[in-house]
């Protein structure tokens, strides 16, 4: 840890007298430890405890417009190699996972572009709480480290999960994630497709589907957070392209299979796009009314993740997506199987709507199934790209 600098966010609870002794031991393992402290964390720890043993001024207030003007909050969030919480109290995770900012701890969480480990502490009736599960849930979806509370006797005289994890093993913890290279997909090549494609019927009409590619930009957003280069094959959309992302726009299926094809060798391959089933010969000009409903010449369009997982140079994981209005899991399950994908990721879009900002999943893979919860398609994006990083690893 020699030389990390680490901003610990203390919270108010009980537990919050521990946080002293892990300022100690992280500075005696080379760390510089800098501490914000809840006005609630106040009541159980002193800024002045903190300050002595932490050699540093302790921050308390948003408003102080000294250190607003010496270091904004933003910069305040920016100075470390790792935010830790501890303890993080059950309103304190809750208000993370909701984005408030109202207080100088919330503000630099929501501010920071560094890492966020929570230590959490508080009753086991709160810690069992669905609503407190769901904010977990959704803090681990957003790419933030929960380490799991201690079972034991309570302050509050109950007993279960809930305590805070000693120092030593917050530190341990500590050390371990300053040892984990930030960027885990660092050196990998992913292809990514996403939104639909346009099978065109004549020079002005074509057959499409109702494909946002949200969810396929962010995946391919977070990918490339997480150190990849991706190459990104999108059906017509309107969406910037995310930052350090190679993107190539095509209109068919036919011109995304020959994309996906010249951008390989790949190390994983997600297939996220809603690609058109069936194309038309397309009429050389406009068809007119006049000649009535036109009878058009139906063709099967290439299944380009089927001719992916069967090529020479197939990438190691390959990703498949099914969006399904009836039993999701089942028919996602069945398309695994047949296109002989690695994972599919199954979403049923009789419950979010095609185009929305969330997503409720369903991961199949080789082991079984696992539900996620209902979280937005960029907390989706960077839970997958940690699990396409724990594969590829
Ligand atoms: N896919 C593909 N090429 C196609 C059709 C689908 O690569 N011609 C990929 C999609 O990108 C997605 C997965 O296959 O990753 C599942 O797509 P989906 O449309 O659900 O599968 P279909 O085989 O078309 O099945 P369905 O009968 O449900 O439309």
């Amino acid at each position: 840890m020699n030389g990390k600098r680490i901003l610990l966010i203390i919270g108010g609870g009980i537990a919050a007298f521990k946080s002293c002794e892990l300022v100690r031991l992280l500075r005696k393992q080379g760390a510089s430890v800098r501490c914000v402290v809840t006005a609630s964390g106040q009541k159980f720890v002193t800024p002045m405890s903190l300050a002595a043993l932490s050699e540093d001024k302790v921050y308390t207030d948003l408003f102080d417009l000294k250190d607003e003007a010496e270091m904004g909050h933003i910069q305040l969030s920016r100075q470390a190699d790792l935010v830790v919480v501890a303890p993080a109290t059950a309103d304190l995770m809750a208000r993370m996972a909701a984005g408030i900012a109202d207080d100088l701890a919330t503000t630099l969480l929501l501010a920071t572009d560094k890492p966020v480990l929570c230590a959490p502490a508080m009753n086991v009736r709160m810690w069992q709480h669905p609503a407190t599960q769901r904010n977990i849930a959704t803090l681990r979806g957003d790419g933030i480290t929960v380490l799991e509370p201690d079972e034991g006797p309570m302050a509050c005289g109950e007993f279960g999960p809930g305590r805070l994890p000693e120092p030593e093993a917050i530190a341990a913890a500590i050390a371990v994630h300053l040892s984990t290279p930030t960027h885990p997909l660092s050196g990998k090549h992913i292809i990514v497709t996403a939104g639909p494609t346009h099978e065109p019927i004549d020079p002005v009409r074509v057959i499409a589907n109702r494909s946002s590619g949200k969810q396929g930009f962010a995946i391919a957003a977070a990918l490339a957070e997480a150190g990849a280069k991706v190459t990104l094959i999108a059906g017509p959309v309107s969406l910037p392209t995310p930052t350090g992302v190679t993107r190539i726009d095509v209109e068919t299926a036919r011109q995304m299979e020959a994309e996906v094809t010249n951008a390989l060798p790949a190390d994983a391959a997600i297939m996220v796009a809603a690609v058109a089933d069936w194309r038309v010969d397309e009429a050389p000009a406009k068809l007119k009314k006049e000649a009535g409903p036109p009878a058009l010449n139906w063709q099967k369009n290439p299944d380009i993740l089927a001719g992916l997982c069967t090529a020479p140079n197939r990438p190691k994981l390959v990703i498949g997506f099914a969006a399904e209005t009836e039993t999701a899991v089942e028919h996602a399950t069945a398309k695994r199987l047949r296109k002989g994908c690695d994972w599919i990721v199954a979403n049923d879009v009789s419950i979010d709507k095609m185009g929305g900002e969330q997503n409720r999943v369903h991961l199949i893979t080789d082991a079984g199934t696992e539900s996620w919860d209902r979280m937005d398609k960029t907390a989706i994006a960077r839970a997958l790209a940690q699990r396409i990083a724990d594969a590829l690893a």
